[in-house]
């Protein structure tokens, strides 16, 4: 067996869940390696539709392990809700791990999310779940990791490290009332109980996994077009979904991936703000929309709809060192006579063959 990462290659929602489920069932380990519950997978197994948004949809089956790598921002009460979920659905889950570097959404990054978006004159369009706060603070050096769980005084410390700076952060420029050290630390501890159990160094899990030859599935959350790198930037969120992002955020090797699957819609989406050079705002784009159930798994909002843009998924081949595509949803297509495709940009007379970092120009 060998080392998969699988990606988006366009704005994410390009049908992940459905691959990841396919190549799931030939994994032994299903790993998540960035972003949050800003993300979501809608699984439908038989008569069944699970939307998950922080485990990995390889819980579904019972033989895999199920990793939430270092590299992804945990929000405790999603998590809790999810596994709570799936106990009632009689789906077991006492093959998932967390990683104990990973960090975790406090509830003052929830409330900055939804502050600063109103805040800006320019809408990112966030999901509001305190992803881009969370990522903020890890970067800032005080972020709270669910190894500080392990303890209420290692928590305590933690939360107090950050809490100084949110405060007055909230307080001052947001006119929040900010938030009480115990009360945080209390809510936390809660969660605890059930999430401590599953911590683990998931690097050293996959390292064992990798000597014992298991097969391994990196599974890539949002998509090309949202890393914070190579995205269209600002309108993209905190973390590196590319394939480059999937060895630390999971504590592997570069070297240890063998294969990079894209996954491509046969048309386009986004969610949220940004230029989107093929975007539809006719009858196609709400035809395509309707078939294709574009609607925010997370946040219900519907997709902006829009052609195949080659131009964007010849720069996702690059920037992921892709090996291969699979694409998803070219039977939403059906009811059409003849699709379009973008094969270049037109830009002032000029054509371009290649993704521009400039959005001025990607908007023109
Ligand atoms: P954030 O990740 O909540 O900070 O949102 C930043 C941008 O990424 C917004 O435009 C979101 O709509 C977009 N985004 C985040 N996660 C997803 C996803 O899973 N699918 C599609 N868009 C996403």
């Amino acid at each position: 067996m060998t080392v998969i990462a699988l990606v988006g290659t366009q704005w994410g929602d390009e049908g992940k869940g459905k691959i990841t489920d396919v190549l799931a069932a030939r994994a032994d380990v299903v790993v998540r390696y960035q972003g949050g519950n800003n993300a979501g997978h809608t699984v439908v197994v038989g008569d069944e539709t699970y939307k998950l948004h922080l485990i990995p949809s390889g819980i579904l089956y019972p033989d895999k392990a199920c990793l939430i790598g270092n590299g992804v921002v945990v929000d405790p009460e999603v998590l809790c809700a999810e596994m709570e979920s799936l106990h009632r659905a009689n789906i077991d889950t006492s093959n998932l791990f967390i990683s104990e570097r990973a960090h975790l959404i406090m509830p003052y990054h929830k409330a900055l999310d939804e502050l600063e978006e109103a805040r800006r004159a320019e809408k990112i369009g966030t999901t509001g779940r305190g992803i881009g706060p969370c990522y903020v603070d890890k970067y800032m050096r005080i972020g709270v990791r669910a190894v500080d769980m392990k303890s209420r005084a290692s928590l305590e410390r933690a939360v107090a490290r950050a809490l100084p700076f949110k405060n007055e952060i909230l307080q001052k420029v947001y006119n929040h009332p900010g938030f009480e050290l115990e009360e945080v630390v209390e809510e936390y501890m809660a969660y605890a109980e059930a999430i401590v159990p599953r911590l683990t160094d998931t690097s050293l899990l996959l390292h064992q996994a990798r000597l014992d030859e298991k097969g391994i599935l990196l599974e890539g959350a949002q998509g090309t077009l949202l890393d914070v790198d190579h995205g269209t930037y600002p309108f993209v969120t905190a973390s590196n979904p590319t394939a480059g992002g999937a060895a630390p955020g999971a504590g592997l090797g570069p070297n240890h991936i063998k294969h990079v699957l894209g996954v491509v819609k046969a048309y386009t989406t986004r969610v949220g703000e940004g230029p989107f050079p093929t975007e539809l705002h006719d009858a196609i784009g709400d035809l395509i929309r309707e078939r294709g159930k574009e609607f925010g798994t997370t946040t219900g909002r519907p997709r902006r709809c829009g052609w195949f843009d080659a131009v964007m998924v010849r720069y996702a081949v690059r920037v992921n060192g892709l090996t291969g595509l699979a694409m998803t949803l070219l039977d939403v297509l059906d009811a059409l006579e003849s699709i379009k495709v973008c094969v270049a940009y037109e830009y002032k007379g000029e054509r371009l063959e290649h993704f521009p970092t400039d959005l001025e120009t990607l908007k023109e």
